[in-house]
């Protein structure tokens, strides 16, 4: 860790960019990563009831299947680091640019069960990595006074792949006559879903092509020349560029590449910084949102909606998503990362142990009394909403610029990685959780949205203006 009472200051945290449009593409270029995780992560639901009628499967291996690509996001998140140190942050998208294209054919035109799992690994697998290069490339480039809403388009771009995947599995899903397995295209329409990824993939590959190397990796590689145009290009001719890159290698401490073992260190086997990390992350899914979306047709049904219509009606809850995400952008760097996780909390508090209360009502076929059916769908989108605006953003966020810069990549990794384990966790055991009892399971989420309020206020740092050299 880096102390920056002995490095060179050079005032870039009040630097103004003097190209903010061409910093905007960059940021959004590198988002493209995101869109993929939220459009893979998501299509999926569009082809569950296909997969499992084409290979006759039962239940509990059609979940096997879905959540096998969630291990290999775990898998990818955890090595990008280490790729991104070696190999440059802009090679690091390009293989998961390659990765994503090939799942994508891969996925849509599988031979085999076997195959259609190994394919979705593989699509986990870019996903993680999109995961941790996205934040961790973007908080390197993008100017101090604008990395907390540059680095919200990660999230951004991922609630829109979420909304895109919707609106896409819906629209062929009509087209194909309302039948996953309808003919479209000369294949199936579950596997035209798949498919269509290939497109955004194609893009994500071609636009890293349009965009600088980081900064931070150049220099660390000894590249000094090249690191001090790209300074130049993202944050203006205003800064003093020597101090600024004396400052940067002096975090780095000279062509230092981060490992895992230099996340080791205090009492409990990480370092402080990595477990804070690992804690956001682990809150973010253990609040239980991608309940919200990965099951969003139980809800739906409890207050009558049709099973066919499910789809349309998810879209709504991703536009509400989006206005979160909006006010999120707008808000993260004027009043901070803290004050917006910690508002956040308390609004998923509320939505949450509202859903408790109307599912400890008894369903009559399937389906809640009217009024608390009601609370029961307001309070889940008060809930998507207040994580919207807090949690979905300041947690990407955070995680891409709380690390010292010798850590960021392998920290993020780690960081990465166990939030697709608690993805997974709480995804594959919603469903006999809400078997056991649904209102309990809103209570579990309720606590962890609970306790994440005394977990910022009493180990999350404000990175709200800092430069990344301020770090840790
Ligand atoms: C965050 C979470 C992701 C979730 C999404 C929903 O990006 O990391 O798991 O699906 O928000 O908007």
């Amino acid at each position: 860790m880096t102390s920056t009472a002995q490095a060179p200051q050079s005032g870039a945290a009040s630097a103004h960019p003097d190209h903010l449009g061409h910093v905007i593409f960059i940021a959004a270029a590198a988002a493209m990563g995101g869109f993929l995780f939220g459009y893979d992560s998501s299509v999926i639901n569009g082809a569950v009831e296909a997969i499992r009628d084409r290979y006759d499967i039962g239940s509990a291996a059609l979940a096997q299947v879905i959540a096998i690509a969630l291990i290999g996001c775990a898998i990818g998140a955890a090595t990008a680091g280490r790729i991104a140190d070696r190999i440059g942050r802009i090679r690091c998208m390009q293989i998961s640019a390659v990765l994503f294209t090939v799942s994508a054919i891969g996925s849509a035109l599988p031979f085999s069960l076997y195959d259609l799992a190994f394919w979705r690994v593989i699509g986990g697998f870019a996903i993680g990595m999109a995961s941790v290069i996205g934040p961790a490339y973007i908080a390197e480039v993008a100017p101090p006074a604008y990395r907390g809403r540059l680095g919200s388009f990660q999230q951004a771009a991922i609630v829109i792949g979420i909304a895109i995947s919707q609106l896409v599995n819906w629209g062929l899903l009509n087209a194909a006559g309302g039948d996953q397995r309808g003919e479209l295209m000369g294949l199936e329409a579950w596997q035209v879903m798949l498919g269509v990824m290939v497109i955004p993939a194609v893009l994500y590959g071609l636009l890293s092509f349009a965009i600088p190397e980081s900064p931070r990796f150049l220099i660390s590689v000894g590249k000094h020349e090249r690191a001090r145009e790209i300074l130049t290009e993202v944050e203006g001719d205003k800064i003093d560029l020597d101090a600024r890159v004396a400052e940067i290698e002096h975090a780095m401490k000279s062509e230092h590449k981060s490992s895992f073992r230099d996340l080791l260190g205090g009492s409990f086997f990480f370092k402080p910084i990595v477990w804070i990390g690992i804690g956001l992350s682990v809150f973010q899914q253990f609040v239980g949102i991608n309940v919200a979306f990965y099951y969003s047709s139980t809800l739906w049904q409890s207050v009558g909606v049709d099973p066919t219509d499910s789809f349309f009606y998810s879209f709504t809850t991703s536009i509400i998503n989006i206005v979160g995400t909006v006010i999120a952008m707008i808000f993260v760097d004027r009043v901070g990362r803290k004050p917006l996780a910690l508002i956040g909390s308390v609004g998923m508090v509320i939505g949450l142990a509202l859903e408790a209360w109307a599912f400890s009502f008894d369903l009559v076929d399937g389906k809640l009394p009217a009024t608390q059916g009601w609370i029961a769908l307001i309070a889940a989108h008060v809930f998507v909403l207040f994580f919207a605006l807090s949690w979905g953003v300041v947690v990407w966020v955070f995680l891409g610029e709380m690390f010292p810069n010798k850590l960021r990549a392998a920290a993020l990794g780690v960081a990465a990685a166990a939030q697709w384990i608690a993805n997974w966790a709480i995804t594959a055991s919603f469903p006999s959780l809400a078997e056991w009892n649904l209102s309990l399971t809103y209570v579990i989420y309720t606590a962890f949205a609970a306790l994440s309020i005394p977990f910022v206020l009493k180990y999350v740092k404000e990175t709200k203006g800092k430069t990344l050299e301020e770090m840790g």
